[in-house]
């Protein structure tokens, strides 16, 4: 069997005994293990098929243990600021990438010497984070560039195949469907310049660093840095990537500033529809498959289901080689929630984007 099912006190063992561990948080399901053994660690990289050089975030369920774990290489001065950052926006879909110690194995930090650094809200992954004593390294629980998952289905269907490993993957036994859908920002400390670079947008948005910042003592400049970048580039973190939490099948992602006809898509038949506001209504009889997201003003539902939708078209979408798949967006919206779904839909239509202007 590659996967089993398990109660929080086998959860804990497994991850004690260095094993794969798949866990809820509020943004999506991470496939963890003991961030201090090197070994669980790369079965992790072996199972997800993730290159070795693209770090791991270490999950913990206080922003002190990074001093009692050892897992930072940071001054007094410097920590006063990353603990006054984390009270703001921790527990929470927020990770700090910061100077990492010597005591944290090289393949979590892709051997960058920095190591991301997230509490993450979900009481089940803090427990098990408390009771076993340990820093959990965990990505999403998903083959690389695949859809991150957001029930403990998507994680079982993704890894039931596995034959990699010698033993099976646990997942922790729940019903838990994350609040978020989708991952947590990403910033990066630069304390040589004091500057923060945001590498990933999330729900902690440039906004609510902005304000923090103002209103605190400390003196950071705020850079925005999210790009979109191919496999073979520089890449400073994976969620950099054009092709990224990406379907079975050809994407395109369709912004517009109206409804759209017809006339508007450049294939049009053999398609399937992923819309919001009802945009694509007019076409939905000769799609495939329709379905529409919800409305642009109830953000929080867009993106907590953003995934489960797109893994549901997956399982129906027989005709892998011919349908395309149309995710189509509203681009008039400018709320930063909204705008870090359209991230996502970029990364999942690996960058074929049509503008509808007028
Ligand atoms: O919401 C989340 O952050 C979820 C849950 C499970 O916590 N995790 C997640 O992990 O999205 P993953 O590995 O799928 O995406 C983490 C991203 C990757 O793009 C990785 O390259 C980047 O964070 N990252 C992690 N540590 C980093 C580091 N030390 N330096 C630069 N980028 C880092
Ligand atoms: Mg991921």
């Amino acid at each position: 069997m590659s996967i089993k099912y398990l109660d929080i006190d086998n959860s804990i063992s497994y991850l004690k005994n260095n094993k794969i561990i798949a866990f809820p948080t509020e943004t999506v399901y991470g496939l963890g293990g003991n961030a201090f053994n090197k070994d669980v660690i790369n079965d992790i990289y072996k199972v997800k098929e993730r290159p070795s050089q693209d770090p791991l975030i270490v999950h913990i369920d206080k922003i002190e243990r990074i001093i009692e774990w050892e897992l930072t290489d940071i001054s007094d001065v410097e920590f006063e600021i990353v603990k006054n950052f984390s009270k703001e926006f921790s527990p929470g879909p927020f990770t700090m990438i910061l100077k990492s110690s010597k005591k944290v194995p090289s393949n979590v930090t892709g051997n960058t010497n920095y190591i991301g650094i997230r509490i993450p809200n979900n009481h089940l992954a803090l427990k098990l984070i408390e009771k076993s004593s340990l820093p959990i390294a965990a990505p999403s629980a998903n083959k690389f560039g695949h859809i991150s998952p957001t029930r403990k289905e998507h994680v079982y269907n993704e890894f039931k195949d596995q034959q990699i490993l010698n033993y099976p993957i646990g997942i922790m036994d729940n019903g838990y469907i994350p609040e978020i859908g989708i991952e947590s920002t990403i910033i990066k400390f630069d304390f040589k310049t004091n500057s923060i670079k945001i590498l990933r947008p999330g729900f902690v948005t440039k906004y609510d660093l902005l304000n923090f910042i103002r209103n605190s003592k400390f003196n950071f400049k705020l850079v925005e840095s999210i790009k979109y970048k191919k496999l073979d580039d520089n890449l400073e973190s994976s969620g950099e990537l054009i092709k990224h939490y990406a379907p079975n099948c050809n994407t395109i992602l369709v912004k517009t500033c109206r409804k759209i006809e017809i006339e508007d898509l450049p294939i049009k038949n053999n398609f399937s529809i992923i819309d919001v506001n009802y945009l694509a209504l007019s076409i939905k009889n000769i799609s495939n498959y329709y379905k529409n997201l919800g409305k642009t003003d109830d953000l929080n539902n867009l993106t907590k289901f953003y995934y489960n939708e797109l893994r549901l078209f997956e399982r129906l979408n027989k005709n892998i080689q011919t349908n395309i798949l149309y995710l189509v967006c509203d681009s008039t919206n400018k709320d930063l929630k909204y705008t870090c779904l359209l991230d996502r839909m970029v990364r999942s239509a690996s960058g074929n984007i049509i503008n509808i202007l007028t």
